[in-house]
């Protein structure tokens, strides 16, 4: 059986899921389906979504050997460059969808097979290396501000643990949109760096200067509190992670007396990717990247990710 070489989770770990990572061989592709095709990978990028699978968070022990990744940009048959966009309908997930590395098999390979109708053009003067950034935590970040959180209406945002992957696209992208844009940190080089961005970086917690009309949280239990005392009247939460906890204390108190909106959401759809790819071509915005490894490095950029040392996407270049 011809085989190409993939990083994947072997097992599941709860406590060190980097123990359950393998880098070898798996077996080509397969299409479930007559509209799949196989393209070749030329670039992806980690997602904190990774370790989750590795721990055993949305995969089970009959999902494993399990190809691991959710973003690339590839080359497709024809040999057009093509963004892949990661969610799949899946009639058996109870959300009708998966994403990539959760029912079919990841990015982090040689080749992935997907929908044709999945493959969006790659725009002109975006590298694979920066693209490959944009069809998950980009797309969730672009989905937060702009179809949940209706930013087009907000003058201020805050964006909480400013140095993960999503939050670092949603200062990026709410600069870029000339909101002003705080965000939180507890690392003072991250501040420093997010401060670089255009935003006003704040240690977790701290009072900011004014009441946000959108608050971009991924953090979860840590930092809730603080996203809802920071919230305007109106406000929105948009809510599409939990690193630091699932389960906060919430002051029901404040939600219904400042008429907050907590609104969960996950991933964006064919057209936000086509927006977002468009927004980031046409206005110069390009996605913040921590480091690019080869893929020959993968276990290393997944230690980095692990670490909670990045500032930006850890993207792998597959042609290195
Ligand atoms: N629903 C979706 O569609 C979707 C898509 C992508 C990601 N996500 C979720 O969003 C979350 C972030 O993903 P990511 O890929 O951006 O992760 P990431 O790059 O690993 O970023 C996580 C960030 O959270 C902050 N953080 C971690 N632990 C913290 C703590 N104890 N207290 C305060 N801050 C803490 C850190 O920021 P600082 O170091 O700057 O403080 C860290 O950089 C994950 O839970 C992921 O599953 C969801």
């Amino acid at each position: 059986m011809p085989t190409m070489r993939a990083a994947f989770a072997s097992r599941l770990d709860k406590s060190d899921p980097l123990a359950a990572l393998t880098v070898g061989e798996r077996p080509e592709p397969t299409h479930p389906e007559d509209d799949w095709v196989t393209v070749q990978v030329r670039a992806s990028s980690l997602n904190h979504h990774d370790l989750w699978s590795l721990r055993g968070v949305g995969l089970t022990e009959a999902q494993l050997p399990m190809i691991l990744g959710c973003d690339a940009v590839a080359v497709d048959p024809e040999g057009n460059e093509v963004v892949v966009y990661p969610v799949v309908v899946t009639p058996g997930d109870p959300r009708g969808v998966s994403i990539l590395s959760e029912h079919f098999a990841g990015t982090l390979a040689e080749r992935v097979a997907v929908p044709r109708s999945n493959l969006v053009p790659l725009p002109d003067g975006l590298a694979a290396t920066d693209a490959a950034c944009l069809p998950t935590a980009w797309l969730t970040a672009w989905r937060m501000l702009t179809t949940k959180g209706r930013v087009e209406d907000a003058d201020s945002v805050l964006v909480q643990g400013a140095g993960g992957g999503v939050a670092t696209a949603a200062v990026a992208l709410a600069v870029a949109m000339g909101k002003r844009v705080y965000a939180t940190s507890r690392d003072a080089a991250k501040r420093e760096r997010i401060a670089a961005l255009g935003a006003t970086a704040v240690e977790p917690g701290a009072r900011l200067p004014e009441r946000v009309d959108v608050v971009i949280e991924t953090v979860g239990a840590a930092t809730f509190d603080h996203s809802l005392k920071s919230a305007a009247p109106m406000a929105r939460i948009v809510v599409s992670g939990a690193t630091a906890g699932h389960e906060p204390t919430v002051n029901l108190r404040r939600v219904f007396a400042m008429q907050l909106e907590i609104l969960g959401t996950s991933m964006g759809t064919p057209g936000e990717l086509y927006e977002l790819l468009a927004f980031c071509a046409d206005n110069a915005v390009r996605p913040v990247v921590d480091s690019v490894v080869p893929f020959s490095q993968v276990e290393k950029a997944f230690a980095r990710l692990h670490s909670g040392d990045t500032f930006g996407k850890i993207v792998v270049d597959h042609t290195a």
